[in-house]
């Protein structure tokens, strides 16, 4: 089990219990993300693809197989160790942005900063910083309901970068906006991948991310088929 590997899963699969019927959303599922790289995901909806994003954020424990990060069997740390990586190293951005409705843009992206013990000079110094890069700049204490949707999601990226995380986990990032903004979206994570050497995995639909990766893995009913 070599650490050139980012994450790693090893047979890897997922039950939900759906009422009384069993799903096996992820089946016995290979996968090695390498350092740097970007990786699509693609698939018809319902092929487990959420699913094992969550999974390899460490948001939430497979069924059955294994899941390493950098090597280590993610079983075998403590709940501290898995939160903190989950806080340090991974960063999420989701279709729907998931900032909280109350908080400015400057205090979400502040947010995880805050939760991994930062000061919060510092944290509201580099969150500035990132909005800034964003192109938020002029958009520091509005609240995500006053920011359009490329925004939003630019906030919710500054945010995942917040603690400087070495992996990107993206959910059909650009799912909800229009296609020239769902470009600058791309764009901007292109860059974090390409020039600051941030792994990217990104579940996507759209053609104009799914072209850009170094790899596409393509889903069906819980497993890789390509
Ligand atoms: N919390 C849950 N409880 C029960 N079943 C679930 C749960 N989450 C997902 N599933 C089921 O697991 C399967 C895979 O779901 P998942 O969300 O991973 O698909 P997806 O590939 O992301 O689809 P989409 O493209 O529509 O987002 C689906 O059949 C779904 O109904
Ligand atoms: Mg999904």
């Amino acid at each position: 089990m070599g650490i050139a590997y980012l994450l790693e899963a090893v047979n890897l699969a997922k039950r939900y219990w759906n009422g009384k019927m069993e799903i096996w959303a992820l089946k016995d599922l290979n996968l090695k993300v390498k350092r740097g790289e970007f990786l699509a995901i693609v698939g018809p909806s319902g092929a487990g693809k959420s699913t094992l994003l969550h999974l390899l954020g460490l948001l939430d424990s497979p069924t059955e197989g294994e899941l390493f990060w950098k090597g280590e069997r993610v079983e075998s740390l403590s709940l501290p160790q898995r939160a903190h990586i989950r806080n340090r190293a991974i960063g999420f951005i989701f279709q729907f942005y998931h900032l909280l409705p109350e908080f400015s843009a400057l205090e979400n992206v502040m947010l995880p900063a805050r939760i991994g013990g930062e000061k919060k000079e510092e944290s509201r110094k580099r969150a500035e910083e990132l909005l800034k890069e964003l192109g938020l700049g002029q958009r520091l204490t509005h609240r995500p309901a006053e920011l359009s949707g490329g925004e939003q999601q630019r906030v919710a990226i500054a945010r995942a970068l917040i603690n400087n995380p070495e992996v990107l986990l993206c959910d059909e990032p650009t799912g909800n906006l229009d296609s020239r903004t769902g470009r600058e979206i791309i764009s901007i994570l292109k860059k974090l991948n390409r020039v600051e050497g941030k792994t990217l995995v990104i579940v996507s639909h759209q053609e104009e991310i799914v072209k850009e990766a170094d790899r596409i893995l393509q889903m069906r009913d819980g497993r890789i088929v390509r």
